[in-house]
């Protein structure tokens, strides 16, 4: 692959992801399926295609870091993408019949583009800041529409940032985009003016995604997530599109620890066994990123990164700061534990199940299905 830096001295951050098999059922990316991932991440570093990487994983999901100047939705960079999940697939998951090698990549040619393909991404180009500090998240077991509440929180609700009340920068508010995913169009939508608006719609997590968030006063980007739907794409149960999520932090912007303590209740999100429930958001390290009880309950971890002329800065080279990797989340994740019991209890009864246009991807109609013809007309 060829370097091209002609886009100027823009960097642009991309998570691409892609459950591509894993160990023991749904649970966790193997070990062999990471270390071919960074091999074919450092062949593109060192021909200069992409700046810097980190590959890591959240349940069975392997996520793509990489930083690069090619700007966002760049073919070079999703084909990269694509090929590696490809690879992994082809040399380590289909090999060691991982379980649902490959379940992520819905066609056998590369199109172009990774959006609609089957793996979830999110990117960002911007001018770095003197200082540019990011979180990105990344969840395992629920849908994109999860992070709908946490990122109200952090860029609307003053309870959640202080800043949106005590810093200049931040009290024009911000502005979310909005997207209908069923109908494939987007609403953009300023907050403190328009929450109410706002409300209405994200409150429908299942339709109604945010994708991205811009401080309304000089349209600076603050974040962006990934907002693909599976099962709309392919017209049939997939799993969910467990998603990913870039915020840029600080100075101006909401401070890393406002971002953060959005995850410091565990709501409830949908996924979960079979992607067929609710229940809570456990926010984890990375260690903890894996899925077991009921698989789930959902995971969320948070690395935590400072961008410097397109490197990866973060604790230790560019493995990053875990940022709930840390006691202050236990309680957390005890609520979160509390929860799955409570949620548990309910078995396979509404709402601890999704509700009927939810599960319509799912293997469930057909067993509605069968039970058609014995119904009689009163
Ligand atoms: C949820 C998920 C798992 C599976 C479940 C059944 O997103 O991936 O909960 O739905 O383990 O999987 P299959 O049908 O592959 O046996
Ligand atoms: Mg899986
Ligand atoms: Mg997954």
């Amino acid at each position: 692959m060829v370097c091209d830096l002609s886009s100027g001295s823009k960097t642009t951050v991309s998570v691409i992801k892609a459950d591509v098999g894993s160990v023991a059922g749904h649970h966790v990316v193997h070990p062999e399926q990471m270390v071919l991932a960074r091999s074919c991440m450092e062949k593109a570093k060192k021909n200069g295609t992409i700046i810097d990487y980190h590959v890591f994983s959240c349940g069975d999901d392997l996520e793509l870091l990489m930083t690069h100047r090619h700007g966002e939705n760049n073919r070079t960079i999703h084909e990269l993408a694509w090929n590696t999940f490809r690879d992994v697939t082809d040399k380590v998951s289909k090999p060691l019949k991982l379980y649902a090698a490959g379940q992520d990549l819905l066609s056998d040619t590369f199109s172009g583009n990774v959006k609609g393909m089957g793996p979830g991404v999110a990117e960002m180009e911007i001018d770095e800041r003197k200082s540019e500090p990011i979180v990105v998240f990344a969840a395992d077991k629920t849908e994109p529409g999860a992070f709908n509440l946490p990122l109200f929180k952090i860029f609307a609700d003053p309870h959640n940032t202080a800043g949106l009340i005590i810093d200049p920068a931040m009290h024009g508010g911000f502005t979310y985009r909005v997207m209908d995913v069923l109908e494939n169009k987007v609403v953009d939508l300023a907050c403190p003016s328009e929450m109410y608006d706002l409300i209405a719609l994200i409150g429908t997590t299942g339709r109604y995604i945010i994708e991205e968030v811009f401080r309304t006063s000089d349209g600076l980007l603050a974040s962006v997530s990934s907002t693909t739907r599976l099962n709309l794409i392919a017209g049939r149960y997939v799993g969910k599109d467990d998603p990913v999520m870039i915020v840029r932090t600080q100075h101006g912007l909401p401070a890393t620890g406002e971002v953060l303590v959005a995850f410091g209740f565990p709501h409830l999100v949908a996924g979960f066994m079979r992607g067929s429930h609710y229940g809570p958001l456990m926010p984890v390290a990375l260690k903890n990123a894996k899925c077991t009880l009921f698989d789930g309950p959902p995971r969320v971890v948070a690395l935590g990164y400072n961008i410097c002329e397109g490197r990866l800065v973060g604790v230790h080279g560019s493995d990053p700061a875990d940022l709930f990797d840390d006691p202050a989340f236990d309680h957390a994740r005890t609520i979160a534990n509390t929860v799955t019991d409570y949620m548990r209890r309910h078995g396979e009864f509404m709402p601890a199940r999704l509700g009927p246009e939810e599960l319509e991807y799912t293997t469930l109609p057909q067993v509605l299905e069968k039970l058609r013809p014995r119904f009689k007309k009163l």
